[in-house]
């Protein structure tokens, strides 16, 4: 397991979504209630950045192939079904940090 600071609570607070890009992926990071939500915000199906995807409300749009997620939750409801993969994190003082497991 790997520990990685992704964000300040700061940042987030103050730009309600935080992108993110290392180890060839790209993390959202957003509040969720109280706490926050890290996704991998890479398409479920072949990888697109869903960043560069459309949004209408809560719902990003693949710029692919058009699989539609929820972009608070991950969820997937038009596509396979496989949801957004979501990160544990750990908060040390301002610091959001993202756990990744022995996957990545
Ligand atoms: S890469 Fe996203 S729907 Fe195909």
């Amino acid at each position: 397991m790997e520990k990685i600071k992704i964000a300040t609570i700061e940042e987030v607070e103050q730009k309600k979504q935080v992108v993110k890009r290392f180890l060839g992926k790209t993390y959202v990071i957003r509040k969720d209630g109280d706490g926050y939500i890290v996704l991998e915000y890479m398409c479920r199906h072949q990888g697109a950045d869903l960043t560069t995807g459309k949004e209408e409300k809560d719902i990003v749009i693949c710029p692919r192939h058009k699989w539609k997620y929820n972009k608070n939750t991950g969820e997937n409801f038009e596509g396979n079904g496989e949801p957004l993969k979501r990160y544990p994190i750990e908060i040390v003082g301002d610091k959001i940090f993202i756990i990744l497991g022995s996957d990545e």
